[in-house]
């Protein structure tokens, strides 16, 4: 499909200097009217086009959202489209996820963390390359808030397998049932499919089987 021409990304393309450090998240997408609790915050890894946040924003609109896209003109799609929908609980982030994680996000911040249809990396040589890795799972464990969800979902098999090893492999995160994040929408995410993200659609399309796990951050 091609972009569009002429996007406009502000106010939603998050760029967020490197000696910033930990955020304040209030001060990204200013303080929830008192007498307000702070508002959770959501994060997508590998965001595309926007699609998954685009749904997810409209059904929880207290909750805000930052999702992560590593190709910049996907990021910038992502971004005007999140503004022409008046999506302003919404931040996108041109940029490499885990690094952004480990600079800016703090301790026990994040309500929940999304990973639908992460790049497999197929081939033994470029495994190391994937995302789901016993450090990453570290810091998915720092940044979550207690009882905090990660979720996952891939069509790849092999991919999911290692998922679930990883996950086994670490005693951190405690892994419970997949739920599907959106709540039922008539002719939105909750009909008939997992998480509603354009591979999903694609995927559904060819036939393809998926595989979903999640892990919370136990309560101490
Ligand atoms: C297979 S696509 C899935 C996109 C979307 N989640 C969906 O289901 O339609 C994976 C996306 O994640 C992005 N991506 C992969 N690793 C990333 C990372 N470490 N940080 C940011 N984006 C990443 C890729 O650029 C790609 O757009």
């Amino acid at each position: 499909m091609a972009l569009r021409s002429g996007m406009i990304v502000e106010p939603i393309l998050l760029d967020v200097p490197d000696e910033a450090g930990r955020l304040d998240f209030a001060t990204v997408f200013g303080a929830p009217p008192a007498p307000a609790t702070p508002a959770p915050i959501e994060l997508e890894i590998g965001s595309g086009k926007g699609t998954f946040l685009l749904a997810i924003s409209q059904a929880k609109p207290e909750t805000r959202f930052i999702g992560f896209e590593w190709a910049k003109e996907y990021a910038h799609y992502a971004a005007d489209r999140l503004r022409r929908h008046n999506r302003f609980n919404c931040r996108i982030v041109a940029g490499e996820a885990s690094w952004w994680l480990r600079c800016h996000v703090p301790d026990n911040s994040i309500q929940a963390l999304h990973i639908y249809f992460p790049d497999p990396w197929p081939k033994t040589r470029h495994h190391k390359r994937r995302l789901i890795q016993l450090p990453f799972l570290k810091e998915v464990h720092r940044i979550l808030v207690p009882g905090g969800k990660l979720r996952l979902v891939t069509d790849h098999a092999e991919y999911f397998a290692h998922m679930e090893a990883t996950l086994a492999a670490q005693s951190d995160l405690q892994v419970v049932a997949f739920d599907s994040p959106v709540p039922e929408q008539p002719g939105g995410v909750g009909t008939g499919m997992i998480v509603g993200t354009n591979f999903e659609k694609k995927y559904i399309a060819e036939g393809r089987t998926f595989h979903a796990t999640a892990a919370v951050k136990p309560i101490a």
